[in-house]
């Protein structure tokens, strides 16, 4: 394998594959492995590099996966250990890698160490594998903390027979996902030795869940909540900034665990590779996730905050790119995934309705699509969106199953929205997601026409512009990893520059104003990729042509 080979990586474009959304082999409503096996020709075609699945692991699914009993088992509705074997070899056969999502933050209550715990007495060696401890004189729990998915982060551990304890344990989730306690070494061996069960099956590497969460600041100190997430009931937690810097999150003892990892990935041929879930403050405390001891990649959310912003934009690129190359890592990007709001409807401007407008929201994804895969590094596709998928808004409250929606009591808990079963083709119930007409969530009446099949070969679709995209990405020489030139662009409007070794310049542009822009005419006139139609070519007074590029309208230009 050639260097550029092993460091894949680098600019790769991974899509995510939500397991219990992608695709249905047995039509039960729940998407499955060999639902995905039956699909790779699709992502394939797509032009993808790489898939991240989301847990597929034993479960009892308070958190769609993330809540794991047994780490090296897979969920009988998803399938079976052969199913992962059939999909790793089918995948390498396409030259797609796989990317499985370790949660080393917190395992399920039904974990046979949680289990151990409950059956133990306290203060033998099982209690020190969780985080646990007495609670106050008060008889409350022992700090302030709370949980990402609301109420507090703490419950008291009850006997078999229900009779309260003095003691509590900690949990940043749900009730049923105990944080581990990362100063026990059987956490630091079971950990490895997991890594190693799934590298010794062929995988290529792991996303980390809440990767900036597993150390916790020494004597778990109370926390000066913001006003703002001051309410007991209220908590955002995670992806929220101004509770970044909290006792429970980003400690700098959390490297040493990446480093102990990055150890055992190195070892294998070609090495297997990390990236990392990191909810951080600023691009200066992701990079320190990418020192080259520590993981490959992480995301950058900081981006996806950025939204539909020029300004925003830009400084989150600069800031992310500077510090990045401090580390010698590439930069990671990413505008949806199974936590956030699709981007299509995130961007969406309000409409005199005061409902998003979804046309406009669009036309803005696309575009901010486009422009960013031009960025130097690494790109994440959240399955759905190369459909051009909204969020579904209006989920009835008994379909979802979302614990921050239960948690608070109907109040929040926006993910079920972005786990819809995709479609894939038809007319009728479940959209071809299955061979019946269940799906685990309902999807919305008016799908047909975003399907797989609706879009496949139609000029102008969504599905065909990624794939575009993603071809030319793949064969211009300058796109993915290496340097960006920033190019003074009228107002409202980023530019930049990227060099190729060849000498084959690409000029990423995005319009994210509401009027037209005019381009320079030495930026040529030869459209490589266009996120709509709205782009002109104009005549100019010396008899030369430009560009007249529409408003919420991204291009890649031959340089
Ligand atoms: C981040 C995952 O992406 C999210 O879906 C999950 O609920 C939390 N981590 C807890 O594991």
């Amino acid at each position: 394998m050639t260097a550029t080979a092993r460091e894949w990586w680098r600019d790769a474009v991974v899509y995510q594959v939500y397991p219990r959304s992608f695709a249905d082999s047995d039509g039960d409503g729940m998407g499955d492995i060999p639902g995905l096996i039956s699909r790779l020709d699709y992502l394939s075609g797509l032009g993808v590099d790489a898939i991240w699945i989301s847990p597929f692991y034993e479960s009892p699914l308070h958190d769609g996966g993330y809540d794991v009993s047994d780490y090296r088992s897979i969920d009988s509705r998803l399938g079976t250990m052969a199913d992962v074997d059939v999909l790793i070899a089918q995948a390498h056969e396409r030259g797609i890698r796989i990317l499985m999502d370790i949660v080393p933050n917190h395992t399920s209550s039904e974990h046979r160490w949680f289990q151990e715990l409950l059956r133990a007495a306290p203060g033998s060696p099982a209690w020190d594998r969780y985080i646990v401890r007495e609670g106050k004189a008060d008889d409350g729990p022992p700090n302030n903390w709370k949980s990402v998915f609301h109420g507090r982060g703490w419950s008291r551990i009850r006997q078999g027979d229900g009779t309260p304890t003095g003691y509590w344990y900690l949990h940043l989730f749900d009730t049923t996902q105990p944080d581990v306690n990362w100063d026990n070494a059987d956490v630091h061996e079971e950990f490895v030795s997991t890594l190693r069960f799934w590298f010794d099956r062929g995988i290529d590497g792991f996303r980390i869940d809440v990767a900036h969460g597993l150390v916790k600041e020494a004597g778990l100190p109370d926390f000066a909540y913001p006003d703002a997430a001051d309410d007991a009931d209220a908590t955002p937690a995670m992806f929220d900034e101004d509770v970044a810097h909290a006792p429970f999150w980003d400690q700098d003892g959390v490297h040493e665990i990446y480093r102990e990892w990055r150890r055992v990935a190195d070892e294998y041929d070609p090495p297997r590779v990390f990236c990392g879930e990191t909810w951080v403050p600023n691009a200066e405390r992701l990079a320190r996730y990418q020192r080259p001891d520590e993981l490959h990649t992480s995301f950058n959310f900081n981006y996806l905050e950025a939204g539909w912003d020029a300004a925003a934009m830009r400084t989150s690129i600069d800031e992310t790119i500077a510090n990045h190359a401090r580390v010698g890592a590439p930069p990671t990007w990413v505008l949806s995934n199974h936590d956030v709001i699709r981007h299509r409807t995130r961007m969406a401007p309000l409409g005199s309705n005061g409902r998003p407008d979804l046309d406009r929201g669009l036309r803005r994804a696309r575009a901010a699509t486009l422009f960013t895969l031009a960025l130097p590094g690494s790109m994440y596709i959240y399955q759905g969106e190369e459909l051009g998928l909204p969020e579904v808004v209006d989920l009835p409250a008994e379909a979802r199953q979302d614990p921050a929606w239960l948690r608070s009591g109907g109040t929040d808990g926006t993910r079920d929205g972005c786990r819809v079963p995709i479609p894939w083709s038809g007319t009728g119930p479940s959209y071809g997601f299955g061979p019946g007409e269940a799906t685990w969530l309902p999807q919305p009446d008016d799908w047909r026409d975003m399907s797989v099949e609706a879009q496949q070969g139609l000029e102008g679709s969504t599905l065909e512009l990624y794939r575009l995209a993603l071809r030319v990405r793949r064969e211009e020489p300058s796109l993915g990893d290496g340097p960006l030139e920033w190019l003074d662009a009228p107002e409202g409007v980023l530019a930049f520059r990227r060099t190729g070794e060849a000498g084959a310049d690409v000029i990423a542009v995005v319009n994210v104003a509401e009027t037209p822009a005019h381009l320079p005419a030495d930026w040529g006139t030869t459209i490589l990729v266009a996120s709509g139609d709205d782009v002109a070519e104009l005549s100019i007074d010396d008899g030369g042509a430009a560009l007249a590029l529409g408003p919420e309208t991204a291009a890649w230009v031959r340089g």
